[in-house]
């Protein structure tokens, strides 16, 4: 008899253990254990969470392991009872450790079977038992995690009728859903607002706003409070807020905005011509927004502009807004505001454009470019890659909680009954406008960093630590790309005939971007290096982009003034017909604003389980080149951290967003 010291860790989960019996057999390439009952002396509590070790007898060594088989059985006394298992380790009568990760619930009383972890691409897996194991699993994958199309015109979503129909593995954890719903029912209060939620009264005077807004500051927002009027803070805010995605550097006016050198006044006496020539002129155009019919909120008509503002760079580094059209066409009733006009009329232009900003911000970058690709790239993952191949080993940390918070987004944000339909301007038909037309400005390049700062003409805008701390960040994360990947696919061969690879990128492809050939997403990869871009891009949008965009809602959108959802009145048609009272009535009702800083309280907590950039807990790769590469990531993460924070230790306003250490591995929220 041979034996093999079988070591079953249960994850540090709530109510991963079971009291179920639980068996294992050992399956290797020339041959097989006994299906055989885990016991230990701690039994029946042994499987409650920790580790368990048995020995599993063999007539004679059964080679090399490919496979462990779980299954675990209902004691009579107890009904079926769900278990987490984490990863089997097994030593051998010949002296080798393997590890079997798992981390994977276990609900039924069937057979499961697990992979060794060493990475095998399709054409590594010569063994049979291997084969059939692997193509069982796409199979069951490919049942639990179906395409959708919740939306026509808009990439596709996971079937599922509710978060509790999604498959286990891919659910809130126990604490994380006890934190949100926590945070989703308690925010208005926490935020001591309970009593104002159903007013649909207009805001009295700027006090009472005050008043009611200071009670949960973080130090941006206390700043934002101060600064929203500045134009220095709302030229930083295109750079550095929440929406650094729209500013482009302007070298030609577009037809629609005749903005003329007689209406700015330039620094220096430079012509518009000139600056646009040096190239210190930029451009923001919310012409997505443009034709939309606004929602309806407390019974009234709501306003939502499509603005152009023109932004120049100035001698001492500031971005300065000097001039805003608040609708694409020009006409005598659409005028060009002006920082010389009158207090008001600038300022009300200011938060036509801030609210413009909040629906292009929420829908498109940040709901669109982040949670719906993040969610297209997991879905292809789930059901075209499976547990044992490299590609899953490096992305599955990446698709953490995305799905069940993209079926809360759909249920809560988005939905007829949804915040959208009931608070912000963009609800109800417009949203779905907004999203199709967002799809079609998707292209490959504008989701890869470099690329898209570089098309945008900001490479040497100052002060622009969005694009400073993401490029270093896409550095980092396309160096781990590179070196993991470059492991397990040396030539471009390899590349073009792993059948899974080219499945993961041909679902994206179809169900992401919709068969679109101008996108310039590729259909299938023929090199290596394309195939390390296309991950390294997956990896940013999931963590660092998906932070830029989302981390700060409550701190550049929890002051009202800065960031409404909705404006209740029409923009001014001539000048001089704005004042505070204007500002007020146009300002969104006192419900519209309590509820909206509520949601981005909620959309800005994170949980306390959150798992954080280069942080792989659940260890899926067990060869040591990817494990060290996983070190050297985690250290140069660090090293960015570092320089941030030191960075930021200057700036009036830090920018922390993409500080590895608050970013998530995934769009988790
Ligand atoms: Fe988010």
């Amino acid at each position: 008899m041979v034996d093999y010291i079988v070591t079953v860790a249960t994850g540090d989960l709530a109510f991963a253990g079971t009291f179920n019996n639980v068996y294992i057999k050992l399956v290797g390439t020339k041959g097989e254990s006994d299906r055989t009952w885990l016991t230990s002396l701690k039994w029946p509590l042994s499987f409650y969470s920790g580790t368990v070790c048995v020995t599993v007898s063999c007539p004679f060594s059964i080679g090399k392991l490919i496979l462990v088989e779980l299954d675990k059985q209902p004691l009579f006394v107890y009904l079926e009872d769900n278990w987490f298992p984490a990863k089997v380790e097994v030593k051998s009568p010949e002296g080798d450790t393997y590890n079997f990760p798992i981390y994977r619930w276990i609900t039924d009383s069937e057979v499961h079977r697990f992979r060794e972890a060493t990475a095998l691409r399709v054409f590594d897996d010569a063994h049979p038992l291997g084969k059939y194991s692997r193509d069982q699993e796409l199979m069951e994958r490919e049942e639990d995690y179906r395409w959708d199309e919740y939306l026509e015109g808009i990439p596709y979503s996971i079937r599922s009728e509710g978060p509790l129909d999604l498959p286990c593995e891919v659910r809130f954890s126990f604490t994380k859903t006890t934190e949100f719903l926590f945070t989703a029912v308690t925010g208005l209060s926490e935020l001591g607002l309970s009593g104002l939620s159903d007013s649909t009264e207009n805001w009295p005077d700027m006090e009472t706003l005050h008043r009611v807004s200071c009670s949960k500051l973080t130090n941006i927002l206390e700043y934002v409070q101060e600064h929203w009027k500045e134009d220095t803070f709302f030229g930083y805010q295109f750079l550095n807020g929440v929406n650094p995605m729209l500013i482009q550097r302007c070298s030609v006016l577009p037809n629609n905005f005749p903005v003329t050198d007689d209406m700015v006044s330039l620094s220096g006496q430079h012509t518009l011509a000139d600056e646009m020539k040096k190239g210190n002129i930029f451009l923001c155009d919310y012409k997505r927004l443009d034709g939309l019919k606004a929602n309806v909120v407390n019974g009234k008509k709501q306003y939502l502009m499509a603005p152009l503002v023109l932004l120049h760079k100035t001698p001492d580094d500031q971005l300065m807004p000097i001039a805003i059209q608040l609708k694409q066409t020009p006409a005598d009733d659409n005028p060009i505001f002006c920082p010389t006009d009158s207090e008001y009329d600038w300022l009300t232009a200011k938060i036509f454009v801030r609210s413009a900003d909040f629906n292009e911000h929420q829908l498109n970058v940040h709901l669109l470019r982040t949670h719906f690709m993040a969610e297209v790239f997991a879905v292809s993952l789930l059901r075209n890659v499976p547990m044992v191949h490299p590609l899953y080993k490096l992305l599955v940390p990446h698709t953490r909680y995305t799905l069940q918070i993209n079926n809360l987004a759909r249920g809560l944000l988005i939905s007829k009954t949804g915040v959208f339909a009931k608070f912000a301007a963009s609800g109800g038909k417009a949203l779905r406008t907004i999203l199709k037309r967002s799809l079609s400005s998707v292209t490959y390049r504008s989701l890869c960093i470099p690329d898209d700062i570089a098309d945008r003409g900001l490479e040497d805008v100052p002060n622009f630590y969005y694009r400073d701390d993401g490029l270093k960040l896409w550095e980092i994360i396309h160096r781990f790309v590179q070196g993991v990947l470059s492991f397990y696919y040396i030539y471009d061969s390899e590349v073009q005939k792993d059948s899974e690879l080219q499945m993961w990128i041909s679902d994206i492809y179809k169900h992401g971007f919709l068969t679109q050939p101008g996108t310039g997403i590729p259909e299938s990869f023929t090199t290596v290096a394309e195939l390390v871009k296309f991950v390294t891009m997956v990896i940013f949008t999931c963590s660092g982009q998906h932070s830029a965009v989302n981390a700060g809602q409550f701190d550049y959108s929890g002051w009202m003034p800065n960031t409404p959802f909705t404006l209740q009145r029409p923009p001014p048609t001539t000048k001089g017909t704005t004042s505070e009272t204007t500002m007020l009535k146009t300002f969104p009702a006192v419900n519209t604003t309590v509820n909206g800083m509520s949601t981005v309280y909620l959309l800005s907590r994170q949980s306390t389980d959150s798992v954080y950039l280069g942080q792989y807990p659940l260890e899926h790769f067990s060869e040591k080149k990817p494990r060290k590469l996983i070190e050297d990531f985690q250290r140069d993460l660090h090293e960015l951290s570092e320089a941030i924070t030191v960075r930021n230790v200057d700036l009036e306003v830090p920018y922390t967003y993409l500080d590895p250490k608050v970013v998530e591995n995934s769009v988790a929220l």
